[in-house]
């Protein structure tokens, strides 16, 4: 089979006409290792021969596809060309990414494909759709069995982005890279709305307001290098171990805010407590209310789930409980143990939310949490109140181990929301009590060893203790027994 030649410049196998210069074979160059892409279906084309196109058969039908290694693993790739028919997808297209579907399924191993393509080919007419569903149907096989990342790196609709919906990571270059399911063009003519590409699908929105987007690339060399860093954390399939790294001491623990009211950024204990350089936070600009993403302890791949105190007080909403839940899932179906850092006041009240669902949806976190069967260890760092308490990966709902800092506090709700329900007629009767019932509540309800002494928590730790007791709790927990193939990862 024909390789890619490693010198930039240099390259055998691409078609010369379709593919002169960039984008082309040097962007598989710089994902996989040097001299490992093996190619598939080089010479392939379609013979589609309606709307003039048997004067336009590119080779390899506007797509390269292989099998590679990254850092030494094997993978497989695809790249679509948008010079060749505009990375249209038709029959042969679709055959060729679907054969580096099946070889995933075969030998259990990631696939990464970079994107850029104008969805099915019009002139294809079905067999171009149908094309898409051979390869949505292969897309959610693999689900939760292998990883599947998606590189955006051009205009891409229709079916292009559907399929990078059903994969487990969508890396977006921040200029040139578009995701819409019609393009500006369509919604001109169906709802007379004047849109430019970037604002109906560039990595702005998606990282923003829709949260397709997990990660936002300055250029293409940037996008693939993130492609790599993921993996880095992930195993080859649900059937193997996650990889480890060598350990790293982590960064200064901040000292948070006692006060409740007052907000800090988590992220500071994430990169206190995990290895230093280690944290991949996902859908950083989306929901931000809660922050996700991958690092390591002590070498070892986790996941972190922890609430965001400087984002709307750091309460669950629709779109943090759905957030949330795909990366619960993500972890859990590649074996990732989660480290879930409280601090949240509940769930957003509100028409808005309840008209949106938040029963339905911020059960999505809830139902996740349950479900995992990795490790799951969290750590209260300053008060977990109502549902939120519980759906946050609470001692009730399955976690392993449940730890608190000194002082945090664990309540039905706060004490303002609390006295006024609990002590309505004496607040009616006499509104100068308030302060006595606050505190009578807080002493009652709401006194830090409660939680510990029936078993909610387990241990209250010294903050600068909770690097150490998450590793040893994980040690411990080294030979949980998981099923390896636990579930796919739905798209939420
Ligand atoms: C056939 C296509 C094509 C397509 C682009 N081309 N999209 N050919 N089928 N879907 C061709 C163009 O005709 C052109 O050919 C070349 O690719 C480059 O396209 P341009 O429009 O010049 O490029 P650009 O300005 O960069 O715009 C890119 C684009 C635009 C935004 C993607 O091409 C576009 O809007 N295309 C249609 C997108 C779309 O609506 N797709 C949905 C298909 S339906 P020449 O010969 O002139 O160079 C679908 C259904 C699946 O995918 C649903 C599954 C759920």
């Amino acid at each position: 089979m024909p390789t890619l030649n490693n010198q930039r410049g240099r390259v055998r196998t691409i078609d010369d006409r379709t593919r002169p210069s960039q984008p082309g074979p040097a962007r598989l160059e710089s994902l996989v290792d040097p001299g490992t892409f093996r190619e598939f279906g080089s010479q392939a084309r379609h013979r589609v021969n309606s709307f003039g196109m048997a004067a336009k058969r590119p080779k390899g039908d506007g797509v390269i596809t292989g099998s590679a290694r990254i850092d030494g693993r094997p993978v497989g790739v695809f790249e679509q060309d948008p010079r060749a028919l505009g990375g249209s997808l038709g029959e042969v297209h679709a055959a060729k990414i679907a054969a580096v579907l099946d070889h995933a399924t075969r030998v259990r191993v990631p696939v990464v494909g970079l994107l850029d393509s104008g969805g099915a080919r019009i002139q294809e007419g079905v067999a171009a759709l149908d094309g898409y569903g051979e390869i949505f149907r292969r897309n959610v096989m693999l689900s939760g069995r292998v990883p599947q990342l998606s590189v955006v790196l051009g205009a891409c609709a229709g079916g292009a982005v559907y399929s990078p919906a059903l994969t487990d990571i969508v890396i977006m270059r921040r200029t040139g890279a578009h995701m819409f399911v019609t393009g500006p063009k369509v919604v001109r003519a169906v709802t007379f709305e004047d849109v430019t590409l970037s604002d109906l699908g560039g990595a702005g929105i998606h990282s923003t307001a829709s949260g397709v987007a997990h990660l936002v690339a300055e250029d293409t060399d940037d996008a693939v290098d993130m492609a790599r860093s993921v993996l880095s954390y992930l195993p080859s399939s649900c059937w193997d171990d996650p990889p480890v790294a060598p350990p790293a001491d982590p960064e200064h623990l901040p000292t948070i805010p006692g006060d409740h009211r007052t907000a800090y950024d988590v992220r500071g204990v994430v990169h206190g407590v995990m290895d230093a350089g280690s944290f991949l936070e996902l859908q950083e600009a989306f929901a931000a209310n809660i922050v996700i993403g991958f690092a390591r302890v002590e070498g070892r791949p986790v996941g972190v789930v922890a609430n965001q105190p400087r984002i709307l007080a750091g309460c669950l909403d629709i779109a943090a409980s759905e957030k949330g839940a795909r990366f619960v899932r993500l972890c859990d179906a590649f074996g990732l143990p989660l480290v879930a850092l409280v601090d949240v006041p509940g769930f957003l009240p509100g028409l808005g939310q309840e008209a949106g669902g938040i029963i339905r949806k911020g059960a999505k976190l809830l139902y996740a949490f349950a479900e995992a069967s990795v490790p799951r260890v969290t750590v209260v760092l300053r008060k977990a109140f109502g549902g939120a308490y519980i759906v946050m990966n609470s001692k009730s709902l399955g976690a392993d181990a449940v730890y608190s800092w000194p002082g945090a506090e664990l309540a039905v709700m706060g004490a303002e929301g609390a006295v006024d329900v609990i002590f309505r007629r004496d607040l009616e009767k006499d509104p100068s009590r308030r302060g006595e019932l606050l505190a009578r509540y807080r002493a009652e309800a709401m006194a830090p060893n409660l939680p510990a002494e029936r078993l909610s928590v387990d241990e209250v730790i010294a903050p600068d203790d909770t690097r150490a007791t998450i590793a040893a709790t994980l040690d411990s927990l080294e030979r949980k027994a998981i099923p390896r193939f636990r579930h796919d990862n739905l798209p939420q």
